[in-house]
C-alpha cells in the first residue's frame, strides 16, 4: 500500500459514508485490504471491472487473469493512480498465480451476447470456459468468494456450484451470481418515469437473471413510485429486454459492458465492505442457492453479506398479485436454466 502522498485526502474522506457512488471512493479509511481476481480480465466486461477494482480502496492486489494478454491490461491499468498498486497479469497456464490468496474471485470470462444470442445459445459457448475455471478454482482457491458474472447466470452458477461439489468443496454461501443489474436497471427506469434521481431510489428485483425470470418487486421500492398497472407492466417489459436493447443499439460494435462492470462492482464493494471492514447490515440482491423459493434450488433476492459470503438469506419481499404471478411464470424457466447449468457439468 502506498498512500502517503494522499495523506491529507485520507484524513478529509474518513468521514464520507459509503453510497453507491462507491466507485468514486478512491481511499481507504479503514487499513484494511484484500486482494481480488479477474479472470477474463481483457474481455469486454473485464476491462472496466478492473479499472473500477483499482480504484476500488479496499483492494489491495488486483490479480488479472486472460488467455489474451491481461500483461496489456495490467501495464494499462498500472498509470492509474489509486491505492492498489500491486496489478498483476496471469496468462494461459498461470491461473493459479490470480487464484492463490485471492478473498474474491470475479469470473467475468467467456463470450458476451451479440445480436439475435439468446441466453441459452450463449450458455453453449459459455459453458465449456466456466467449467475449465471453475475446476481450477476448486483445486486451487476453494475458499475465496466467487462472483459470477458470466451469462446465463441462471445455469452459470449451477455450473459452477456442481464442479465444487464434485471436488468436494462446495460452500453455496460462496458462490454468487451477479444479479443487482436488475435492481440497477429498475431505479433507471422508475426515474425516467418520475422524473427521479436514478440513485435515490431501492426497487428488489428477484428471480433469475433472463427474460420471464426476471421478477421486478416494484411493490416494494423506496420510494413508492405509485405508478399504474400499465406502467409497471412497461417497466417490467423494459428491464427484461434491456440487454437485448443495448446489443442492438450497439449495432454489432459491442454488447453490454460497461453497466454489467458498473453492478458487478458495485456489488464487490459491498462484499468488501462486509469481508474486509466488517461492516454489518449490508443488503445486495444476488443470484444464490434458494431458500425463499423452494421449487428452485437457485434464485435471486436480497441476501446480507458477511465473511464468508451470504451471512443470511433474507428471502422474498412481500408480493402483489401481479408479482406473484410472475413468480409462478418465473419457476418453470428458471428451473429449465438450472437444470442446464447442472447437466452441463455432468457432462464430460
Ligand atoms: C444484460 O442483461 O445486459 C446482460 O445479461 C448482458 C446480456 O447479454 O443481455
Amino acid at each position: 500500500m502506498n498512500c502517503s502522498r494522499f495523506g491529507a485526502i485520507v484524513v478529509k474522506l474518513k468521514h464520507i459514508k459509503y453510497s453507491n457512488v462507491s466507485g468514486l471512493r478512491l481511499f481507504s479509511s479503514t487499513g484494511k485490504h484484500a486482494k481480488v481476481a479477474v479472470l477474463g480480465a481483457n474481455g469486454s466486461i473485464g476491462q472496466p471491472l478492473s479499472l473500477l477494482l483499482k480504484m476500488n480502496p479496499l483492494v489491495e492486489e488486483l490479480a488479472l487473469y486472460d488467455v489474451v494478454h491481461p500483461q496489456g491490461v495490467a501495464a494499462d491499468l498500472g498509470h492509474v493512480p489509486t491505492s492498489c498498486d500491486k496489478v498483476t497479469a496471469f496468462g494461459p497456464g498461470e491461473i493459479m498465480g490470480a487464484l492463490k490468496d485471492a478473498k474474491i474471485v470475479l469470473c467475468a470470462a467467456g463470450s458476451p451476447r451479440k445480436a439475435g444470442v439468446t441466453r441459452e445459445e450463449q450458455f453453449k459457448l459459455n459453458s465449456k470456459v466456466v467449467k475449465e475455471l471453475a475446476k481450477s478454482c476448486a483445486v486451487m482457491n476453494p475458499g475465496a468468494i466467487y462472483c459470477i458474472v458470466t451469462n446465463p447466470i441462471n445455469s452459470t452458477v449451477p455450473l459452477f456450484c456442481e464442479i465444487f461439489k464434485s471436488a468436494g468443496v462446495l460452500n453455496e454461501a460462496k458462490i454468487l451470481g451477479i444479479s443487482n443489474l436488475d435492481a440497477m436497471r429498475a431505479g433507471a427506469y422508475i426515474a425516467k418515469e418520475k422524473g427521479w434521481q436514478t440513485s435515490d431510489i431501492n426497487c428488489p428485483v428477484v428471480g433469475g437473471h433472463s427474460g420471464s425470470t426476471i421478477i421486478p418487486i416494484i411493490s416494494q421500492c423506496k420510494p413508492d413510485p405509485q405508478l399504474s398497472d400499465e406502467q409497471v407492466k412497461l417497466i417490467t417489459h423494459e428491464i427484461r429486454e434491456a440487454g437485448a436493447e443495448i446489443v442492438a443499439a450497439k449495432k454489432g460494435s459491442g454488447t453490454v459492458a460497461l453497466s454489467i462492470a458498473w453492478s458487478a462492482h458495485h456489488f464487490v464493494d459491498a462484499l468488501l465492505r462486509a469481508v474486509v471492514s466488517g461492516e454489518k447490515g449490508v443488503v445486495e440482491c444476488a443470484y444464490v442457492k434458494s431458500v425463499a423459493v423452494p421449487e428452485c434450488k437457485y434464485f435471486s433476492n436480497p441476501i446480507e453479506l458477511g465473511v464468508d459470503g451470504v451471512s443470511k438469506n433474507l428471502g422474498l419481499p412481500q408480493l402483489n398479485a401481479y408479482e406473484k404471478y410472475l413468480l409462478t411464470k418465473c419457476i418453470p424457466s428458471l428451473n429449465q436454466h438450472i437444470r442446464a447449468g447442472e447437466e452441463s457439468a455432468a457432462q464430460r
